[in-house]
C-alpha cells in the first residue's frame, strides 16, 4: 500500500475500463443514441439531464455539471478518495496496484501510509478490546456502559475497550525492549516523565474509545473514566497520524452504517455520537476536543453536502456554534448546506435521545436545525439590531466581511439578499460592477452662465462678482425636484455639494471618473470636505459599494451624514444619467472654484508685490486650466 500509484498504471486502468460499465452497474442507464443517459445521481431531477460517453469515456449532468471519467464517478458516488477508487477500479479489473516510492525533491519525508505507528496502534486497540472481554475487572467497565444505556452490539460496532488499572499493562504486552517502548511513545500510548524518566501506560483504568481514520485505521484513542475523577477524557496527543484539527470521531462508523449519507450531524463529545447511534442516529461525528476547523469541515463536504451542528444550548456551546460559522465560510460552495441546532441547556444529544427518543429527536432536529443565514444574522443582530439606520450600517459592517468569504457565487448572493431584506438598502444593485467609462466620459462642461469670461488675468480683479456657485440659482439647476411627499421637505434644500455625496454614494463608481480627489483637498467647507473623503476613499479602493462605504465611517459623526444621505436615496428617483451629470457639474464647480482661489491669491499677491516667473507662469496656467472641464479628464 505503500508510495504513489504509478501514472502509467493509472492511464492502463482507465484503458481498460469501460465508464458505461461503472456508471451502469451503479445506476439505471438508458441507451439514447450514441450515448446512455440517466436521471443525475448526483443532484434531484425528475427528467434526465446526466449523460455517459463511450467515445468519451466520460460522463456529464447537464442540470448540475457534475462530470468525469470513471475514477471520478467512483469518487463521487461512492465517496471515496483517489485511491480508494483506483483501488476499486483495479480490483473490478482484477490486477493489482503497483505502488512507488515517493520520490520527494526534499528528501524521503515519512508518508503518514507508511508509518509504522499504524499497526501498533491497531494492536493497542485490539488489547484494549480484549481487556473488555477478559480482564479481571471488566465488569466495572461493562456496567458502567450499560448504565450508559449501550448494546454490546454497539460496543463492537465502535470498537470499545478498557485499558485495565495498572501503570504498565500495555507497555508491558506490546513492548519487549527500549525501541518498542519508543515507537508506544511516539504513538502517544506511552507517556515518559521528563524528569524520571520513568515511562508508563497513558491510559489507564478507562473505558476506550479508538479513533479512526475515514480509511478505518486507528490513529489515535479517547478514554473515558468509570467514575467522576478528573480528568474525564484523556485523548491520544498528536503524532504523526494523529492530527486533530482534522480528524472526526466516528466518520468512519458512519459511513460504515449508512452505504449513502446525506447529512452528517456534529456533536460534541464521543459519547453523544455513540448515543445517537444506539438510538439509530448513525450520522454523527465530534470533533476531538477542539474546535470545528475548516479542515473538519472540507473532509466532511467531501462525504455529504449537509452539515449539521448541534451545540449545548450554554454560552459556551453558543460561542462554539459561532467559531463553527466562522470555519464553514471560506467552505461554502454552492450546494453545501450548514445548519445549526442548539439543544435544551442543559442536554447533549446524548441524555436528549436517551430520553426522548429517535423520532423527537429528529422532529426536533427539523424543527430547530437553523439554516446558517439565519442562525448567522440572528447572532449579528444581537451585536447590532437593524432596528436603526446605525444598526444596520453596523450589521452591514459586520456581515460583509463573513460574506466575502464565501466561495459560493449563489451562497454569497443568498447571503446578501439576506443582507438586503435586513437593511432595506439596495446591496444588489449597488454591487454592480461599475459600467464602462465610456459611458460617462463626457462630463458636463462648466456652464457658460458661470463662466465669467475673463481671458485677460488683469481682469480678475472682477472675480469677487463671479456668480457663487452655491447660490439658490445654482440649486434650482442641478438639485432634483423634490417630491411632494418627502418627508424632510420642509428641511433645508439639499445643496449641490450633499446632492453630489449622495449620488456618490450610491454610483461609487463615479469616483473614478472624477477629478483626483488630492487636487480638491483643499476644500474647506465641510460638506465639501465629506464628498472629498468620499471620492478619496473610493478613488483608493473602488470597490467599495454603497453599504461598504456606509460601515467604513460607521458610528462616527460623518457616518450619521452619510447614513441620513444614503436614506434620501430610497424617496427620490432620478434617470441615473441625470445624476451623473449632476455629480460631474458638482465637482467641476468645486475645481473650478479651487482654481480661482489659487488665482485670486496670486493676483491679490501681486497687487503687493511683482510676482516670480514662475507664479506668473503657474497663474496663466490656472487660468488656462479655468476654462476647461476638469473632472473626467
Ligand atoms: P463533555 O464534558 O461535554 O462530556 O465533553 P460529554 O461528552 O458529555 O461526556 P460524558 O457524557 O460525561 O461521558 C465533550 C468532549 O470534550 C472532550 C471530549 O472529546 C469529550 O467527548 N473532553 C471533555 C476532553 O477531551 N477532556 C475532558 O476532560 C472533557
Ligand atoms: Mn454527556
Amino acid at each position: 500500500m505503500a508510495g504513489l500509484i504509478p501514472q502509467g498504471f493509472i492511464d492502463d486502468l482507465l484503458g481498460r475500463t469501460d465508464v458505461v460499465e461503472v456508471v451502469g452497474s451503479r445506476i439505471k442507464l438508458k441507451k439514447t443514441g450514441k450515448n446512455w443517459s440517466a436521471l443525475c445521481p448526483f443532484h434531484n431531477e425528475k427528467s434526465p439531464s446526466f449523460s455517459v460517453s463511450p467515445d468519451k469515456q466520460f460522463y456529464y449532468c447537464f442540470g448540475c455539471g457534475a462530470g468525469g471519467n470513471a475514477i471520478g464517478f467512483l469518487m463521487d458516488f461512492e465517496r471515496l478518495d483517489f485511491p480508494q477508487a483506483v483501488e476499486e477500479l483495479a480490483r473490478q479489473a482484477g490486477v493489482e496496484v503497483p505502488r512507488e516510492e515517493r520520490s520527494d525533491r526534499r528528501g524521503p519525508r515519512p508518508s503518514r501510509q507508511d508509518s509504522p505507528l499504524y499497526p501498533v496502534l491497531e494492536n493497542a486497540a485490539a488489547y484494549y478490546r480484549q481487556q473488555l472481554r477478559h480482564h479481571a475487572q471488566r465488569r466495572r467497565a461493562v456496567d458502567y456502559l450499560q448504565q450508559r444505556g449501550l448494546s454490546g452490539q454497539i460496543a463492537k460496532l465502535y470498537d470499545l475497550g478498557f485499558a485495565p488499572p495498572g501503570w504498565n499493562n500495555l507497555m508491558s504486552h506490546l513492548a519487549t525492549d527500549n525501541t518498542e517502548e519508543k515507537v508506544l511513545i511516539e504513538a502517544g500510548l506511552v507517556v515518559e516523565n521528563p524528569d524520571s524518566g520513568k515511562r508508563y501506560d497513558r491510559f489507564r483504568d478507562r473505558i476506550i474509545f479508538p479513533i479512526r481514520d475515514s480509511r478505518g485505521r486507528v490513529i489515535g484513542f479517547g478514554g473515558r473514566v468509570l467514575g467522576d475523577d478528573k480528568p474525564k477524557y484523556l485523548n491520544s496527543p498528536e503524532t504523526p497520524v494523529f492530527q486533530k484539527g482534522r480528524e472526526l470521531y466516528g466518520l468512519y462508523e458512519a459511513r460504515r452504517q449508512n452505504r449513502q449519507l446525506n447529512d452528517i450531524l456534529v456533536v460534541e463529545g464521543y459519547m453523544d455520537v455513540i448515543a445517537l447511534a444506539q438510538h439509530g442516529v448513525t450520522n454523527a461525528v465530534a470533533t476531538l476536543g477542539t474546535a470545528t476547523s475548516e479542515e473538519h469541515l472540507k473532509r466532511l463536504f467531501r462525504v455529504v453536502n449537509t452539515v449539521i451542528f448541534c451545540f449545548d444550548g450554554d454560552n459556551a456551546g453558543r460561542q462554539a456554534a459561532w467559531r463553527a460559522l466562522q470555519s464553514c465560510l471560506p467552505v461554502l460552495e454552492d450546494g453545501r448546506h450548514v445548519r445549526f441546532m442548539f439543544l435544551p441547556e442543559g442536554q447533549d444529544p446524548d441524555s436528549l435521545i436517551r430520553h426522548e427518543g429517535q423520532d423527537a429527536f429528529r422532529a426536533r432536529m427539523q424543527q430547530q436545525a437553523q439554516p446558517l443565514t439565519e442562525y448567522m444574522y440572528r447572532h449579528l443582530a444581537e451585536e447590532a439590531p437593524p432596528t436603526s439606520l446605525e444598526g444596520k450600517a453596523h450589521l452591514a459592517t459586520l456581515a460583509l466581511p463573513l460574506i466575502e468569504q464565501v466561495p459560493g457565487s449563489l451562497l454569497r448572493r443568498l447571503l446578501r439578499q439576506a443582507l438586503q431584506e435586513r437593511t432595506g438598502m439596495a446591496l444588489d444593485d449597488l454591487a454592480q460592477p461599475a459600467p464602462p467609462p465610456a459611458a460617462v466620459t463626457a462630463p458636463p462642461a462648466v456652464d457658460d452662465e458661470y463662466d465669467p469670461g475673463y481671458a485677460d488675468p488683469g481682469d480678475y480683479r472682477h472675480y469677487d462678482e463671479a456668480p457663487d456657485w452655491d447660490s439658490r440659482a445654482a440649486i434650482s439647476r442641478s438639485s432634483p425636484a423634490p417630491r411632494a411627499k418627502r418627508p424632510e421637505a420642509s428641511r433645508s434644500v439639499e445643496s449641490p455639494v450633499m446632492s453630489a455625496a449622495r449620488i456618490l454614494l450610491h454610483n461609487p463608481h463615479l469616483a473614478g471618473l472624477a477629478q483626483q480627489a488630492s487636487s480638491l483637498a483643499n476644500e474647506g467647507d465641510e460638506e465639501a470636505q465629506l464628498l472629498i473623503a468620499l471620492i478619496d476613499t473610493l478613488q483608493k479602493n473602488p470597490k467599495l459599494t454603497t453599504i461598504e462605504l456606509l460601515a467604513r465611517w460607521h458610528g462616527t459623526a460623518l457616518g450619521v451624514e452619510l447614513n441620513r444621505l444614503a436614506e434620501k436615496e430610497w424617496l427620490l428617483n432620478i434617470p441615473t444619467a441625470n445624476l451623473e451629470q449632476q455629480f460631474f457639474d458638482t465637482i467641476n464647480r468645486l475645481m473650478a472654484g479651487q482654481i480661482d482661489r489659487q488665482i485670486q491669491h496670486l493676483l491679490d499677491k501681486s497687487a503687493q508685490t511683482p510676482l516670480t516667473n514662475e507664479e506668473k507662469q503657474q497663474l496663466r496656467e490656472l487660468i488656462a486650466h479655468r476654462h476647461t472641464p476638469t473632472a473626467g479628464s
